[in-house]
């Protein structure tokens, strides 16, 4: 059995005083041993500050980007050892933003995800089309490469722990969100084309995330899907009530 993996991409928003209270707030009401892993990925400059104020509850923490290379001359990048370092224990690799507005690729996507691993770090890879692709019926071979081209080089162990988060860009911050159906199918194709690229076994592993306009009234729905696991959430994770709602129905 999956375990469920609820997590909130804050995306460029709160003060650092907005977000270590935010985990104050909801540290006590995450329940110990709860059946459903809970990440809050926020901006790098509070991690520390909110992996501290997490400490001993079931609340985790996560960066929404890194660089591939450890260290050098990368101005204003986010270095892999350094989250490790802070024991940061999440990352969101080739979130369709950063792959839009930040020239992240394929390509580069896949040294993350193997600097990921070489750092302990459990990636959340992003993938999804785009409301041309998906109107011109080209949403499997779109996630289809961007799997592949991530997942290259991988052993199926490492394949195993990648979460992935299935996020339809027309779905992102529109408040259109996908019918759960629709959504399930696209990651049934995922798991479909990882079950190809390694075994059935490792493709069973595999959590796959829905992402696009998720709210706790539309959540349920994903959740009932056969192939998903959770949700990656930005505009509804912004507030601690909603937030835990979001986690409540993930359990
Ligand atoms: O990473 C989260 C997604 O981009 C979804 O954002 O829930 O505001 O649509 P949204």
């Amino acid at each position: 059995m999956r375990k469920p993996i609820i997590a909130g991409n804050w995306k460029m928003n709160k003060t650092h005083e907005e977000a270590v209270s935010f985990i104050e707030d909801i540290k006590e009401k995450v329940p110990a041993g709860s059946k459903v892993d809970t990440v809050v990925c926020a901006p790098a400059l509070f991690l520390k500050s909110m992996n501290d104020a997490s400490e001993g509850s079931d609340v985790a923490v996560g960066a929404q980007t890194m660089h591939f290379e450890d260290n050098g001359a990368f101005t204003g990048e986010i270095s892999p050892e350094a989250l490790a370092d802070l024991s940061i224990p999440y990352v969101i690799i080739g979130h369709s933003e950063r792959r839009e507005m930040f020239n992240e690729t394929d390509d580069s996507v896949n040294k993350k995800l193997h600097a990921a691993f070489n750092h302990k770090l459990v990636p959340i890879m992003c993938c999804g089309e785009t409301l041309e692709e998906r109107e011109s019926d080209k949403t499997e071979s779109v996630v289809r490469g961007q799997v592949e081209k991530g997942f290259a080089g991988l052993s199926k162990e490492q394949a195993a722990q990648v979460v992935v988060a299935y996020e339809p860009i027309w779905a992102i911050g529109t408040g259109k969100s996908s019918t759960a159906k629709d959504a399930n199918e696209t990651c049934g194709t995922i798991r479909r084309i990882l079950s190809e690229l390694y075994d059935q076994e490792t493709a069973e592993a595999v959590r796959i995330q829905y992402g696009g306009s998720v709210k706790p009234e539309n959540i349920g729905g994903y959740m009932a899907m056969e192939h998903i696991d959770g949700a990656l959430v930005g505009g509804a994770s912004l507030k601690p009530d909603a937030f835990l709602q979001l986690v409540e129905a993930g359990s």
